[in-house]
């Protein structure tokens, strides 16, 4: 997908009378779409090369439209898909032995309860892609014949469509509480830490979240009087958390069932169909003074302004990178001399077995060298942090990521030398942040 800069402001504004929250940005004009390659070498083994295939506007175009399109088919597909495992738990079921089914006899009315979530679950997927194609103020996807067809979506769009269901569970609900605290709440009392609000203007403080996900942390951040954006690359993502950001508003109006794609691990029948209710706080009730946006599109692309942030926070982010060191390097850039990098999360890399995809999978320890010759100072280390994501509490299987958390602090004086840097003398040998104007100073940090 390439960059969009769209404004959920100015859509906002054509749906609804109310005032909007959040501002949206899809970077499309700033987009180069990049594609992997695989070439061959001398050798008889393939060499994976990074290569930048340059599209015409035109191209670039329809190839975001049609990755567009095929993310909302995967919405409107869902019914259809999980239906499937419906049916064909119904006829394992009609395959048993009379004997075995009388054994058994509620498992077709939990299959009827099963397939009535689903269809709840189709009308809120509906609801969240309802008018998206209108939601970036500079890219419109509109387009009749498109609208029409219905194409069966892959199984790893499905896949990404009930993580995102679950998402919801994470960021947007009660049940999430417990989670967001033992992820969100490091990084925001990290922030409070740093930056004080008696100290400083938060509202100057410019806080960037890469890969927000369904925008909670960011929001909470902007909550705070930060000011904060979001960012975003996936479809799946972005229009969900469009919906919950400026399109829900009354607390815990809706209804989602995330656990019914869950066959197995279940203690109870029920446990598979059990509800969760959302948004479990009104995300319109920012104070009108906050200043919070979401941007879509690849961080690597979006983010090339140097110098320009206070502080980025990374929460389960970093792991997504085919190489993260070319993160390390846009976060270096981007971060304001002074600036902090706060990071929480495991390295559970995306990209890892996928073919022909570039994945350089590093320890924790080869990345803290690397964040050391770069130039940080790493200030806060925390190497076990215990934490789950979209945690299903009732299941019998349950995943638990010990988590690196950790703050680094870009210095404020640096020379740039070739792709690393050196510090200024004098700031190396000041403690670490302790000569920062920025944390001496009582006002802000622009
Ligand atoms: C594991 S999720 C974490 C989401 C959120 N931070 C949280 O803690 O719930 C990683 C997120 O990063 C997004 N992402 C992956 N690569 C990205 C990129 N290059 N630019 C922006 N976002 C990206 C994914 O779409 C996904 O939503």
């Amino acid at each position: 997908m390439s960059l969009d800069c769209f404004s959920l402001d100015e859509t906002f504004r054509q749906h609804s009378a109310r005032p909007s929250i959040g501002r949206f940005c899809a970077a499309a004009d700033m987009a180069e779409i990049t594609r992997e390659a695989v070439t061959k070498g001398d050798q008889d083994e393939p060499i994976l090369h990074k290569e930048k295939i340059k599209y015409t506007p035109e191209e670039e175009a329809k190839l975001e439209r049609q990755h567009f399109w095929r993310v909302i088919d995967a919405f409107r597909y869902y019914r259809v898909h999980v239906q499937e495992q419906v049916n064909r738990a119904e006829r394992q079921y009609r395959s048993l032995t009379q004997r075995h089914q009388l054994l058994l006899p509620s498992v077709l009315s939990n299959l009827t309860r099963l397939s009535q979530c689903v269809d709840h679950n189709q009308e809120v997927l509906h609801a969240i892609v309802h008018n998206c194609m209108h939601m970036f103020e500079n890219m419109e996807y509109g387009e009749e014949d498109d609208l029409k067809k219905l194409r069966p979506p892959s199984t790893f769009d499905m896949d990404k469509l009930k993580s995102t269901i679950k998402q919801f569970v994470r960021d947007w609900s009660e049940v999430g509480q417990a989670e967001r605290d033992t992820c969100y709440l490091p990084i925001i009392r990290e922030i409070q830490r740093l930056f004080p609000s008696d100290q400083y203007d938060v509202s100057k403080l410019s806080v960037l979240v890469p890969g927000a996900g369904l925008g909670r942390l960011a929001w909470e951040i902007a909550r705070l009087g930060y000011m904060c954006q979001g960012n975003e690359w996936s479809f799946f993502m972005l229009f969900s958390s469009n919906f919950v950001l400026n399109r829900c508003e009354k607390v815990n109006s809706l209804i989602l069932y995330p656990w019914i794609h869950q066959f197995s691990n279940n203690k109870k029948s029920s446990d598979q169909t059990r509800s969760i209710r959302f948004p479990d706080i009104d995300p319109q009730s920012l104070p009108t003074t906050s200043d919070f946006s979401m941007v879509a599109g690849d961080f690597l692309e979006v983010y090339t302004e140097p110098d320009s942030w206070d502080c980025v926070a990374t929460c389960f982010f970093i792991d997504t990178a085919h190489n993260v060191l070319d993160y390390l390097e846009t976060i270096w850039k981007i971060l304001k001399p002074g600036g902090v990098w706060i990071n929480l999360g495991p390295l559970l890399y995306h990209f890892e077995n996928m073919a022909n995809e570039v994945s350089i999978e590093l320890s924790y320890e080869d990345i803290r060298s690397a964040i050391i010759k770069y130039g940080f100072h790493l200030e806060v280390e925390r190497e076990s942090v215990q934490t789950t994501y979209t945690e299903n509490d009732r299941s019998m299987l349950k995943y638990v990521y010990d988590c690196i958390f950790f703050v680094a602090r870009k210095p404020a004086r640096v020379y740039t030398n070739g792709g690393g840097c050196e510090e200024d003398d004098h700031a190396c040998s000041s403690p670490p942040c302790a000569k920062s104007p920025r944390r001496e100073g009582g006002s802000g940090l622009t």
